[in-house]
């Protein structure tokens, strides 16, 4: 079983670009499902088959929507799930990730999937916004499956601060959300673990994963314009209802019983902005 494939959900994504290169450094063929796929390889599935060689050898496209028309994302899922004991389940949007799990889940079952991996966000359970309540659903598709799990919950990937930061940054005046705190982590620090997680056996929800460092993200923001060299007025801002509060009570974090990852924010401006 050990040499069968492993199939990633989102292997194109940001986290899943991370997660398939540690999988074949481990020696295990990887299967990679997303919508887009890669063009060569598009529907093709063979164990062990060679990529378009943009991760190397042993590592083949599968497309498939998740979220597409039912009976059509089941026969792809199914088709992808052939011979697989261990499926990391990374696919995911700002909306659906309970429907799409929900597919993934009964596919895996059909499967007999010995361990399901599954990443989810810190605060599914709290912050009353669509995305985590979805992750959340999502989480308990897994984990009321009977199939052997593991789930993580990571904060906010650097790359998501980023393109945040960013987009504030193009503004006359900075918004400063007063008490909201991020503790983001790099994806490349995800992936490892992820990846430890999944050669070893299933051990249900493990410790969030979070960032070395709570920031305000008035601190996010100025880190950014200082790497950038440029300034820009503050605009405090006080986030509504029940989502700013949830915010201002940290629903988001995990400050205490977290696993830390090991790369900066300011480690990580660095790199982005000189590459
Ligand atoms: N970003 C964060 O800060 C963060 C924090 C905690 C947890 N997470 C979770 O980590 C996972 C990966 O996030 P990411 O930032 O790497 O996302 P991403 O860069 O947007 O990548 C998403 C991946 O999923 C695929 N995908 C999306 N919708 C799909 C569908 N309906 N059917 C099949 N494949 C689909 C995408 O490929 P195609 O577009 O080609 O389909 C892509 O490969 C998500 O579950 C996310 O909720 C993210």
């Amino acid at each position: 079983m050990t040499n069968n494939p492993v199939l990633v959900t989102g292997g194109t994504g940001t986290l899943g670009r991370q997660v398939v290169p540690l999988l074949r450094a481990a020696g295990r063929p990887v299967r990679v499902l997303s919508r887009r796929g890669r063009a060569a390889e598009d529907g093709a599935v063979g164990d062990g088959a060679v990529g378009d060689g943009a991760v190397g050898d042993g590592v083949t496209y599968v497309r498939g929507d998740l979220l597409g028309d039912e009976a059509e994302a089941a026969a792809r899922l199914d088709e992808a799930l052939r011979g697989v004991g261990t499926v990391l389940h990374l696919a995911g949007g700002p909306k659906g990730d309970d429907e799409a799990t929900r597919r993934l889940v009964a596919a895996a079952q059909r499967a007999g999937v010995r361990h399901l991996v599954y990443i989810s966000v810190i605060g599914a359970d709290k912050v009353p916004l669509g995305y985590f309540r979805a992750k959340h659903a999502a989480e308990e598709a897994v984990t009321g499956s009977g199939l052997p799990y593991t789930v993580l919950r990571a904060a906010q990937f650097h790359d998501l601060a980023f393109a945040v930061v960013e987009k504030m940054a193009k503004l006359p005046l900075l918004p400063a959300p007063g008490g909201v705190r991020w503790q983001p982590v790099d994806a490349r620090d995800v992936a490892a673990r992820l990846v430890e997680l999944a050669l070893d056996g299933p051990a249900g929800l493990v410790p969030d994963l979070a960032g070395p460092t709570v920031y305000e993200m008035d601190e996010l923001t100025r880190a950014y314009l200082t790497a950038r060299g440029r300034s820009r007025r503050r605009l405090p801002v006080r986030v509504p209802g029940k989502v700013g509060r949830a915010y201002r009570a940290g629903a988001n974090l995990t400050l205490a019983g977290a696993e830390h990852g090991r790369r900066t924010w300011e480690e990580y401006l660095a790199e982005r902005l000189t590459a």
